[in-house]
Parts: C-alpha cells; sequence; structure tokens
C-alpha cells in the first residue's frame, strides 16, 4: 500500500513538473528549435538578436518578429522581411523549414533575394500548413516556376508576388487550386498578356488582382500598361 502511495506521489510530481514545463515554456520545443535553424539558414544574426538557445529566453513567444497563439502556444505569424539584404546575392530557400508551424497563418518573406527553392524543398512544402492564409513573397527573384509550386496551397487567401522575376504570359489556370484566394498581386513584374480565359470559372473567391505594371494587348493591337 505504501509502495504504490509511493509510486501515485511520484508520478503525481511528474505529471505537475510536466504541466508546469508546459505552460512556462509558452512556445513549442519543436518551433523553438525550428526558428533558430531559420535563423541559421536566413543568416540572421543581424536582425534576429533576440533569437538566442538560451534557457532563461526560451519562450520563443516573446522573440522579435514572432507572434503565437498565447492560449495554445503555437506561432501563428513569422514575419521574415528582409533578413537578408535585397540587394545581396540570390539565393535558395528550404521550405521545410516552416512546416513544423502548424498553426502558422502568416508568413512574410518580403525582400530577401529569394530566387527560389532548394531542390525537393519547394514552397509546395506549405501545403501542410492547413491554416496558412497570408504568404508575402514581394521583392524577392521568383520566377514563373513558382506556380507549379503554390498548387496545393488551398487555404491561402492572400498571395504578393510583388516585384519578382514574373515574366511574360502569366495563365491564370496555374493558380487554380488556390481556391480561397481572395487577394493576388503581381504588380511590377514583367508580365504582358496575363491569360484569363473567357468563362472562367477558377479563383471564385477572388476579389482583388492587382497587376500594375503589367501590359495587355488590347484588340486593336495596341498595347496598354496597367498602372500601379
Ligand atoms: C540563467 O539565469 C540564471 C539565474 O539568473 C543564471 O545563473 C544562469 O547563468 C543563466 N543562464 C544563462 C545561459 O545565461
Ligand atoms: C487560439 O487558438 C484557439 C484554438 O485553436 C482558438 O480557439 C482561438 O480563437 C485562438 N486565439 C486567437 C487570438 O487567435
Ligand atoms: C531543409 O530543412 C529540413 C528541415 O529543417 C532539413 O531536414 C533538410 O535537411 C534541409 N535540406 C536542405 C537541402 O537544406
Ligand atoms: C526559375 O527559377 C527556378 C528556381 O525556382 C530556377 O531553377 C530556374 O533556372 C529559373 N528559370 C530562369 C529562366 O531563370
Ligand atoms: C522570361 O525570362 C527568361 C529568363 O529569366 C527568359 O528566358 C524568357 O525568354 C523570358 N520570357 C519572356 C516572354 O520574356
Amino acid at each position: 500500500m505504501c509502495g504504490s502511495k509511493r509510486v501515485w506521489v511520484s508520478e503525481l510530481i511528474f505529471i505537475l513538473l510536466v504541466v508546469k514545463g508546459w505552460w512556462s515554456e509558452g512556445c513549442l520545443e519543436q518551433e523553438r528549435s525550428a526558428l533558430l535553424q531559420i535563423k541559421h539558414f536566413f543568416n540572421g544574426d543581424q536582425h534576429l538578436q533576440n533569437w538566442v538557445d538560451d534557457e532563461n529566453y526560451s519562450d520563443c513567444c516573446q522573440w522579435e518578429r514572432v507572434e503565437c497563439n498565447e492560449t495554445i502556444g503555437r506561432v501563428i505569424k513569422l514575419d521574415l522581411a528582409q533578413i537578408r539584404k535585397w540587394e545581396s546575392a540570390e539565393w535558395y530557400m528550404n521550405a521545410s523549414l516552416f512546416t513544423p508551424f502548424q498553426q502558422l497563418e502568416s508568413l512574410d518573406l518580403t525582400w530577401n533575394s529569394i530566387a527560389g527553392c532548394v531542390e525537393n524543398k519547394g514552397l509546395d512544402r506549405l501545403s501542410r500548413l492547413n491554416n496558412l492564409k497570408f504568404l508575402h513573397l514581394d521583392f524577392n527573384w521568383f520566377n514563373n516556376s513558382i506556380f507549379s509550386s503554390l498548387g496545393g496551397l488551398s487555404s491561402l487567401k492572400h498571395l504578393s508576388l510583388f516585384h519578382n522575376r514574373l515574366n511574360g504570359s502569366v495563365d491564370i489556370k496555374e493558380l487554380d487550386s488556390l481556391s480561397n484566394l481572395e487577394e493576388l498581386d503581381m504588380s511590377d513584374n514583367a508580365i504582358n498578356n496575363p491569360v484569363i480565359p473567357k468563362d472562367y470559372r477558377g479563383l471564385r473567391k477572388l476579389n482583388t488582382l492587382h497587376l500594375g505594371g503589367t501590359e495587355i494587348a488590347m484588340i486593336d493591337g495596341s498595347k496598354v500598361l496597367i498602372n500601379s
């Protein structure tokens, strides 16, 4: 009897420790270490100074540019704009770095010189994030090949690709599977003649399409440049 009581007490202590650890961290260990990997991958020493591997500062929900849902202690927003200098050499990102953030709603990668993703770690990896609604990729160097990797991001509502390397004619049908998309910004690229087929029925929720700087050929043969 005495023995089982001791077992019971130690179990209780164990549970208390686990619960205490869980609450006091405020941030999931898996997400904390993923953030440290991102910092390393983005060469972020200058801009992510309080993202440190320090037991006294382990609540990553308190780190700059990170926003959590405090109730569940999960990261919901990551602002990684301008971590790499835009002028710096183009580089390839590893989108798998973001898959631990299962509750992520908003990812801002603006102004980072990203030219694409490393092999097999493309943006299609983000399709595992069922809550992702905002993806900001402005001022990077993505070319038209980005469209084929965005297909699975069906939860996305806002996608911006302002000032990238999209060029030539873009077929809107390539984005068909972004069935929840409400706003799309492809301004300030070298797009001409975006193709939107007659009787087009995809992207049913799309209500705002930004195409500033896009050249459109008119029926009479003249060309019109859409203002930003
Ligand atoms: C954390 O804080 C404790 C108490 O203030 C201190 O003794 C310890 O050195 C700190 N750890 C680190 C890694 O700074
Ligand atoms: C936090 O997450 C819970 C559970 O998913 C959700 O009910 C709640 O609305 C979220 N809070 C905020 C502020 O988003
Ligand atoms: C990409 O990131 C994942 C997750 O951190 C890692 O397992 C993988 O080795 C990385 N791949 C490359 C090519 O960087
Ligand atoms: C387009 O971007 C991909 C990387 O996403 C790259 O492999 C390819 O070479 C680029 N194409 C051109 C024409 O620059
Ligand atoms: C688009 O850019 C690529 C190189 O980045 C080039 O090879 C291709 O000819 C361009 N297409 C158009 C229509 O300008």
